[in-house]
């Protein structure tokens, strides 16, 4: 068995293999049918930031949308650019047209075109540990808006329970987050198992997420295990609507996580949307 630590994460935790099949849920149904549904007519040119492989991107370009997709990670950026490459192979020509993908870090850039609506989905903006980078990428977001342009993006929520037992001191109780099968990998199809334990600073309201992956051969053993640290902020809705004002983003509307209408909470998880004043 093989080990690889990593350092704590910044910008490049993500390891796009796994998130493609494993993590997150920016390609179940419900991610991508709340943002198409959220869309409006007339909102045609769409910024996808954050993209990674192209979970949300590559069901909206097939929808007819202009999609911008943007990543600060190299390794996103040239596994996406592998997918798009065998769908058109397959004569998926249009997502060709449609689909426009580079390389952007929102923290030091805006987009170089103005579009209708900017999407970060998945816990985005927990990406950003300090106040003054969260500012930045909000600045940046509000940049690359058209004026009455809108920004779309959502919170996943935890449990005070959850976050108790994760800032307590001592042993963590350790989360299983399930076996998913048939991961591509270069030596063939492989399971992955994950399983993480969680530690939680509530004055600083930073989660540190101690993530364990194993790498399960056809035959039950353990070919690889990667332990990565992923670091995230937890915001208060508060505290986003503040500093998203102060760049010239107003919060309009807020519903519980992928379910519109129905109200939010932090635990629940919030589905947040903001337009330029
Ligand atoms: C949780 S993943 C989500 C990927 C994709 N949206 C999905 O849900 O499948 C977060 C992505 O944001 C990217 N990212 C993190 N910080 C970024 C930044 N400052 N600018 C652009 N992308 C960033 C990461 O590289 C990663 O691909």
């Amino acid at each position: 068995m093989q080990e690889k630590y990593c350092c704590p994460w910044e910008h490049l935790f993500y390891e796009p293999v796994l998130l493609d099949s494993a993590s997150g849920d920016a390609d179940s149904g419900d991610t991508v049918e709340y943002y198409q549904s959220a869309l409006k007519s007339g909102e045609h040119r769409i910024l996808d930031i954050g993209c990674g492989t192209g979970r949300l991107a590559i069901p909206l370009a097939q929808c007819n949308y202009e999609v911008h997709a943007v990543d600060c990670s190299p390794e996103m950026i040239s596994f996406f650019q592998d997918k798009l490459k065998s769908f058109s192979q397959e004569g998926h020509s249009s997502l060709q047209d449609n689909l426009h993908l580079s390389s952007l870090d929102i923290v030091t850039s805006s987009y170089g075109k103005k579009v209708d609506v900017a999407i970060a989905v998945d816990d985005f903006l927990t990406h950003f540990l300090d106040k003054s980078s969260l500012r930045s990428a909000l600045k940046n977001i509000a940049l690359s808006l058209k004026l009455g342009g809108r920004f779309m993006t959502d919170l996943r929520g935890r449990s005070q329970e959850r976050l108790a037992k994760a800032s307590q001191a001592g042993a963590k109780p350790m989360l299983f987050f399930g076996i998913v099968h048939q991961v591509s990998t270069p030596s063939g199809n492989r399971s992955v198992a994950m399983r993480s334990a969680e530690d939680y600073d509530p004055h600083r309201q930073i989660m540190t997420s101690n993530q364990i992956f194993e790498w399960i051969a056809p035959d039950g053993t353990v070919e690889r295990t990667v332990y990565r640290t992923l670091r995230q902020r937890l915001y208060h809705q508060e505290e986003l609507e503040k500093i998203a004002l102060d760049v010239g983003l107003r919060l309009v509307s807020v519903y519980k996580r992928l379910h519109p209408m129905q109200p939010a909470s932090f635990t629940s998880g919030m589905s947040l949307e903001f337009c330029t004043v």
